[in-house]
């Protein structure tokens, strides 16, 4: 798959492992818990968002793009821990910092994906043919490093049985 449709489809996956945060925080809101649902949830934004996606991005991506905007992409590394730290909040925080973390993380990785969006857009046309099949094959090794024979899909089934999941809580 072209370089820039992957993150933007990964995009898209992240927002909806978020927005399972988000759902899973309102039923905290109002008294319920379920400490397996959110341990799903956590490993999934681990596994796929943390290691795969930010993976893809620090080994491979940024070090591509890096010279087209330095200070742009020391901020995106900056917000990639601050959401780490967040989801640790969210791991071993009170029922009320867990509300809280997944609030702040929220608004972060929205604002976090509207500028990578424009930014790997800019930088689409700048990278050669060579690069762009370089990113790729790295893409595929972290895919299968990380994924194993799994893939964005089947996050996003499993996504959407946790959102079902979370409903009926
Ligand atoms: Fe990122
Ligand atoms: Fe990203």
């Amino acid at each position: 798959m072209d370089w820039l449709k992957e993150m933007y489809e990964e995009h898209c996956a992240v927002l909806k492992i978020s927005n399972l945060l988000a759902a899973y925080s309102k039923k905290l809101g109002e008294g319920r818990e379920d400490q397996g649902k959110l341990d799903e949830i956590l490993e999934m934004s681990h596994a796929f968002t943390e290691l795969c996606h930010h993976g893809k991005e620090e080994k491979a991506l940024f070090p591509a793009i890096v010279k087209h905007d330095k200070k742009l992409v020391a901020g995106l590394m900056k917000e990639h821990a601050k959401g780490k730290m967040l989801m640790q909040a969210v791991r071993d925080g009170t029922r009320d910092g867990k509300i809280s973390a997944i609030r702040s993380y929220g608004a972060l990785i929205r604002a976090h994906i509207v500028k990578e969006n424009n930014f790997f857009n800019d930088c689409y046309e700048k990278l050669g043919d060579g690069e762009c099949r370089a990113l790729s094959a790295a893409f595929r090794r972290i895919n299968s490093a990380v994924l194993g024979k799994g893939s964005g899909s089947d996050i996003l089934c499993r996504v959407e049985k946790l959102e079902a999941a979370i409903e009926k809580m």
